[in-house]
């Protein structure tokens, strides 16, 4: 028996990959149509210096879900979402989208991506609009290059300038508009072409604390709305509150989950609890909250125990020892 036929071909690996994140993920269909990253990696190469930005990130969103990426400055936030909205390919690992494997595709598929399948908002709000357009004009933009411009396209531009709540402003320039009044026209503008996930980097960044209440109320509408699956990144911790589940990464990986869902109280009120998750990756590894990590001064190495219902974490400094 030859060894070398025991070792199966990239793509049954890929495959197999594939399936191992769709039974982790609880199903198949939940791999299509929305995202999924497992074991992402993307190195950066400047002078010969490499950086490691994502080191094994895993990821699965469902569609029609809202999200929130958290995360110290460094910790891979942009880079996750540059990667996943066709803009910068990763270096290893799994990363599809829409039924999209973003390692793989063509640059012709990837443009064609990028057009149709996902929007955009980014930070500064320069960057989302144009300024000798009015925020009609913007939104109606991106339909014409698409070809589907005309009375039909200014109605859709009605709409969703309407549905985030800035219906007033449609005559107006950028610079007639408040830096929330632009977020939101650019939220408009990103699903203008009906994409299936919108992505936002940092999009209350230069905001202060009600104008980004607004903005996240514009991408709240716009994925209960339109259905549209929305993934967005900040490092506000107090968005926790708006959003379902907020991912938290550090250091290039998932390193915990805050989920919030309505619960029926003792005296019978609907409550919001929030509890917290670690990730556990396929190969069993999580990461330790920095607090506890602190509280018990835990270094090097620690003591598990398993019981009958949990884990124990402990010191491994021998204690007592002659
Ligand atoms: N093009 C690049 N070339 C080299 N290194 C990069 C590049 N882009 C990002 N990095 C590095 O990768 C790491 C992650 O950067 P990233 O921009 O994803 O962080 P972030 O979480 O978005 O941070 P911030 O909150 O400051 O926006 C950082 O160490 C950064 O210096
Ligand atoms: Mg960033």
């Amino acid at each position: 028996m030859s060894l070398v036929q025991d070792v199966p071909d990239l793509a049954t690996l890929q495959q197999r990959a594939a399936e191992r994140a769709a039974a982790r993920a609880g199903g198949a269909e939940r791999l299509r149509g929305h995202i999924v990253c497992d074991g992402l990696v993307r190195i950066f190469t400047t002078e010969g210096v490499e950086v490691v930005a994502l080191q094994g990130l895993d990821l699965v969103v469902d569609r029609g879900e809202l999200v929130a990426i958290v995360g110290a400055s460094g910790s891979g936030k942009s880079t996750v979402l540059n990667i996943l909205s066709g803009l910068d390919t990763p270096t290893a690992g799994i990363a599809r989208v829409a039924g999209y494997d973003l390692l793989t595709m063509s640059a012709r598929k990837r443009l064609r991506y990028r057009r149709h399948t996902v929007g955009f908002v980014w930070q500064q709000t320069g960057r989302n609009l144009l300024p000798y357009l009015t925020a009609r004009e913007n939104v109606e933009l991106p339909m014409r290059l698409a070809r589907r411009g005309g009375r039909a396209g200014r109605r859709r531009a009605m709409e969703l300038l309407e549905m985030v709540g800035v219906g007033y402003c449609a005559d107006r320039r950028p610079g007639q508009m408040s830096g929330g009044e632009q977020q939101r026209c650019a939220v408009a503008v990103a699903v203008a072409n009906d994409p299936e996930v919108l992505f936002a980097d940092e999009p209350t960044g230069e905001l202060d604390e009600a104008t980004a209440a607004e903005v996240f109320g514009a991408l709240r509408a716009i994925n209960a709305e339109l259905g549209v699956t929305v993934v967005v990144v900040t490092h506000d911790p107090q968005v926790a509150s708006q959003v379902r589940r907020t991912i938290a990464i550090r250091d290039g990986r998932t390193a915990s989950e805050v989920h919030r869902r309505a619960r029926i109280g003792a005296d019978g009120v609907e409550e919001l609890v929030t509890e917290e998750y670690a990730v556990l990756d396929r190969a069993g590894r999580m990461q330790l909250p920095a607090g506890f990590v602190d509280a018990l001064a835990l270094r090097d190495r620690v003591k598990l125990t398993l019981e009958p219902d949990h884990v124990q974490v402990r010191s491994g400094e021998e204690s007592g020892a002659a």
